[in-house]
C-alpha cells in the first residue's frame, strides 16, 4: 500500500434522470501498489465530459458502464510515481483513462505519454486530447466537408463544437453555430468569426436556420440531438450529411430517448446520417495532434478551456455540462 494521501470520487448508484448528490461518494482510500502492466499516478488535471452520463447508465454502449463502488471513469493527465509497465518510468507525464481521483493505480494500456514542453496539461485534455481528435476525425473523416459548403454545428461554443467550427472554417466552409445564450453566440461570432450564429434558447430555431442557411445545409455536425436535429433535418440539402457526434439533450433518461422525427428528409434528399466514436480513431491520434498543433501555432485555431479547481468540484462540474454553464472544455485542476 502507498502512503500517498488520495481522494476518489466513486459511483454510488446508477442515477435515474437528473444526476444528483446521491450519485457520488467520496473516499480517501490509500492506493494499492501497482500490479503487472499498471502504474501509480499523481493526477494533475481531469476532464469532465457529457459522455460520462452514458458511462453511469447500465445500457449497451461503446464501453461497459462504471460499476457502483468503482472510481468514476474520466480522462486525466498525471505523473507516474511507480511503474510496473515497460512503457513508463517514474516521472513520465501521461494521459488517458485515469479516473476521478487525485492519486491512483491505472492500467498502462489506457495511457500514452505527453510532452509538457510542447503544451500544458490542460491542452492534452482539450484541443490535443479526446476533444480535439473527436472534432478532427468527426468533421474531416466522417463529414468530409468541401470548401464553400454550409456546415451547421450544435453545442458550437462547447469543447468539441468550437473545434469543429474552427476546423470547418480552415476547410473554407461557411459555418453556422448554434449555442445557448448571448455570451456563447458572441464568442462564436466575435472571437471565432463564424458566419452566422443562432441562440437556440431565444431564437425561433426553424426560422433562424432558414435565415442563416438560405441555400440549405450541406453538413450538420450534431452534438445535441432532439429538437435541434429535427430542425436541421428540415433544411438538409440534396445529398446532405449529418454527423452524429453526440446527443446531449437525450442523455438524462436512457429509457426515453427521442429519435429524429424528421428523418424521412434523408430519403427525400438522398442524405446520409452517420455516427462515430473517438474510439474508432485511436490509432490515428498522432496525425490529429500534429495537425492541430500546426494550426494552433499558425494562429488558425484556439482551445477554449473552462477550469475548475479541486476534486471536490466534480459533482458541480458534472451539472455544469448539462445546464450549459461551461464555456468551453470543462476541466478540473487538481493542483490549484
Ligand atoms: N462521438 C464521440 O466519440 C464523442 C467524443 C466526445 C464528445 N462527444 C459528444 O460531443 C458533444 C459535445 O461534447 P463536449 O465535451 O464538447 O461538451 P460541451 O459542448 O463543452 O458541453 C456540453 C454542452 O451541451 C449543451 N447542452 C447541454 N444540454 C443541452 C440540451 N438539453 N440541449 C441542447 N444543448 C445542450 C450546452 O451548451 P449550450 O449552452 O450551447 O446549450 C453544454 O455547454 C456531446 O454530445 C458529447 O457526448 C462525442
Amino acid at each position: 500500500m502507498s502512503s500517498t494521501p488520495a481522494t476518489q470520487v466513486r459511483l454510488k448508484a446508477y442515477p435515474t434522470g437528473v444526476v444528483g448528490p446521491d450519485t457520488w461518494t467520496v473516499t480517501h482510500d490509500a492506493p494499492a501498489a501497482p500490479g503487472p502492466n499498471q502504474v501509480l499516478l499523481q493526477l494533475q488535471m481531469l476532464s469532465v465530459d457529457p459522455g460520462m452520463r452514458g458511462w453511469i447508465t447500465p445500457k449497451r454502449s461503446y464501453m461497459p458502464p462504471v460499476q457502483p463502488g468503482e472510481v468514476m471513469r474520466a480522462f486525466g493527465v498525471g505523473t507516474v510515481l511507480e511503474s510496473q509497465a515497460k512503457a513508463f518510468v517514474p516521472g513520465d507525464v501521461v494521459t488517458g483513462f485515469t479516473g476521478v481521483q487525485t492519486v491512483g493505480v491505472v492500467d498502462a494500456m489506457f495511457l500514452r505519454k505527453v510532452d509538457l514542453s510542447l503544451a500544458p496539461a490542460s491542452s492534452y485534455l482539450s484541443g490535443l486530447g479526446m476533444t480535439g481528435y473527436t472534432a478532427y476525425f468527426g468533421l474531416l473523416d466522417v463529414g468530409k466537408p468541401k470548401p464553400g459548403q454550409t456546415v451547421v454545428v450544435s453545442a458550437a461554443a462547447g469543447a468539441v463544437g468550437s473545434m469543429v467550427c474552427q476546423i470547418a472554417k480552415i476547410q473554407g466552409c461557411r459555418v453556422v453555430g448554434i449555442a445557448g445564450g448571448p455570451d456563447k453566440t458572441a464568442y462564436l461570432r466575435d472571437v471565432l468569426g463564424v458566419e452566422a450564429v443562432i441562440d437556440y434558447k431565444a431564437d425561433g430555431l426553424d426560422q433562424a436556420l432558414k435565415a442563416a442557411a438560405p441555400g440549405g445545409v450541406d453538413l450538420y455536425f450534431d452534438n445535441v440531438g432532439g429538437a435541434v436535429l429535427d430542425s436541421v433535418l428540415m433544411q438538409i440539402k440534396r445529398h446532405g450529411r449529418v454527423v452524429l457526434c453526440g446527443g446531449v439533450s437525450q442523455y438524462a433518461d436512457a429509457q426515453q430517448v427521442r429519435g429524429p422525427a424528421n428523418y424521412l428528409q434523408l430519403i427525400a434528399q438522398s442524405g446520409t446520417m452517420q455516427g462515430f466514436t473517438m474510439m474508432d480513431y485511436m490509432h490515428r491520434v498522432p496525425e490529429a495532434v500534429a495537425q492541430i498543433l500546426e494550426w494552433q501555432a499558425a494562429g488558425k485555431l484556439q482551445f477554449r478551456e473552462h477550469i475548475l479547481h479541486g476534486i471536490a468540484s466534480f459533482p458541480q462540474a458534472f451539472d455544469m455540462i448539462f445546464s450549459g454553464a461551461n464555456q468551453g472544455k470543462l476541466l478540473i485542476d487538481l493542483q490549484g
